[in-house]
């Protein structure tokens, strides 16, 4: 026996799940290291073994009393999946079209914020194993690295754009094109976080990764901001006498410095850095916006536009009404507002609503390829991973999170294949049951 170390190509030739499942047996008889847990308990306690106590509350943690985030998984437990049997599923094809692109899986990479949390290379890794699996990444507004270096490691594969919406329009249309620019099959238009939700486990540690300059590197890469960044440093003129700065203050201010673009001698002398920061906290967001401002976004982009946060039927009607080409039913994992309904109860009713009219994408709360099946039976047209692959990234950088994704699809095609669905289309509400 030789050990595997590649990860099993995924189309064609033996389903993923029996291919994943020899090759983790496999490498076990050989003793070969596979840091990367399956069951979702134990991935997540090793991530959090990796990361530091603030970093781990960031990403783990959500809203309020974390309901909506248990209401989350606890909708997938209320659906149960009921197995039929004798229905020839020896070739399995788990891939969708969307946007017109065709996909190996129905799985996304959920835009995922401050990615250095978990790991140095960050967006970068994530980008590559992106790229290996041929699951399409949704650059984060809030990403760690820049756009066009994930995409400059990446090839062809597929990338879709996350925003949110700045208050200022320039930094919004500069924002765009470079998405264009670096092709970008999609505009994600992330709605539930306008403002920032109520998130204790972050308050209770004074930690906004924003605030050190963490997560803010489409804007410092981007003219359009740097051009106020640059204005706001020229006003501030010479410092008022302030009170002494404290140890913290100033471990604070080297880490801006350090990570924002450029020498770190030059910008330790520049008002840059801090400047960039405060002008992000400025300009992150607009609470004003409503369904009329879309048609802006609309003049200012040929890219498909998909609104992520919906949980309401209603407002996936006026996504529809609005001329949108998709949605995310998504509740940002709980993150945003505390003792939500769980983004899986609300999935029914859209579809029942909407379905035929548009992609109907899904996140919020999916651990496992059983989770997906759930999904994709009450009408998600694609499934997007959140945590998961944050914590894959923790573990094992860019291969934790090929890791995660090859478990995830390896435990899809064995579940369709044990409950007797060979596509995914064949997979409908009728291989569910609802307690
Ligand atoms: C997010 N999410 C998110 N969404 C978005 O549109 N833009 C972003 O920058 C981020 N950033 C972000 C950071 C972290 C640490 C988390 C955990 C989540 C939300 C994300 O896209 C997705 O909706 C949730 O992660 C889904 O919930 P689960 O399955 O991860 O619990």
């Amino acid at each position: 026996m030789t050990p595997i170390t590649r990860r099993p190509s995924m189309p064609g030739g033996d389903p993923i799940g029996r291919r994943v499942q020899s090759r983790i047996y496999r490498n076990g008889a050989l003793g070969v290291p596979m840091p990367t847990p399956r069951s979702p308990g134990a991935l997540e306690d090793a991530a959090r073994k990796k990361m530091s106590a603030r970093a781990f509350a960031y990403v783990a943690g959500s809203a309020g009393a974390e309901r909506t985030a248990r209401a989350n998984t606890d909708a997938f437990d209320r659906w149960e999946i009921v197995p039929r049997m004798l229905r020839d599923v020896a070739e399995r094809d788990m891939g969708v079209d969307l946007f017109g692109r065709h996909h190996p899986t129905p799985f996304l990479l959920s835009p995922i914020g401050v990615q250095e949390l978990a790991h140095p290379d960050a967006d970068v890794a994530t980008a590559r194993a992106a790229a290996a699996t041929g699951v399409p990444m949704i650059f984060s507004t809030q990403a760690s690295r820049s756009m066009e270096e994930c995409a400059a490691v990446m090839g062809e594969a597929s990338r879709w754009f996350q925003l949110y919406w700045s208050s200022d329009d320039d930094v919004v249309v500069s924002f765009l094109e470079r998405a264009e620019d670096c092709g970008c099959e999609a505009l994600v238009v992330t709605l539930d976080t306008h403002v920032l939700g109520w998130r204790p486990r972050d308050l209770d540690k004074a930690f906004l990764p924003f605030a050190h300059g963490m997560g803010i590197a489409q804007y410092t890469s981007d003219p359009a901001f740097m051009r106020l960044a640059t204005a706001r440093a020229e006003r501030a003129g010479p410092a008022e006498p302030r009170p002494r700065p404290t140890p913290a203050a100033i471990r604070t201010l080297l880490a801006m410095t350090r990570r924002h673009p450029g020498r770190f001698t030059d910008n330790i002398r520049s008002a840059m850095p801090q400047a960039a920061v405060e002008t992000f906290l400025d300009v992150f967001s607009r609470s004003t916006l409503t369904w009329d401002d879309l048609d802006f976004l609309r003049e200012h982009t040929t890219l498909p536009i998909v609104l992520k946060g919906i949980q309401d039927p209603h407002d996936a009607v006026r996504a529809v009404d609005a001329g949108m080409d998709g949605i995310v039913v998504s509740n940002h994992g709980g993150r945003q507002v505390d003792g939500a309904i769980g983004s899986l109860t609300v999935l029914p009713e859209i579809v029942a609503r909407v379905g035929g009219a548009f992609p109907v994408l899904f996140d919020s709360g999916v651990r496992t390829g059983a989770d997906a099946f759930k999904a994709l039976a009450l009408g998600a047209t694609a499934v997007g991973i959140g945590r998961p692959y944050m914590y894959g990234l923790a573990i094992d950088g860019s291969a934790g999170v090929e890791a995660v994704v090859d478990h995830l699809a390896a435990e899809l095609d064995l579940t369709m294949a044990l409950a007797g669905a060979s596509a995914i289309g064949d997979i409908d509400a009728s291989f569910l049951r609802h307690r």
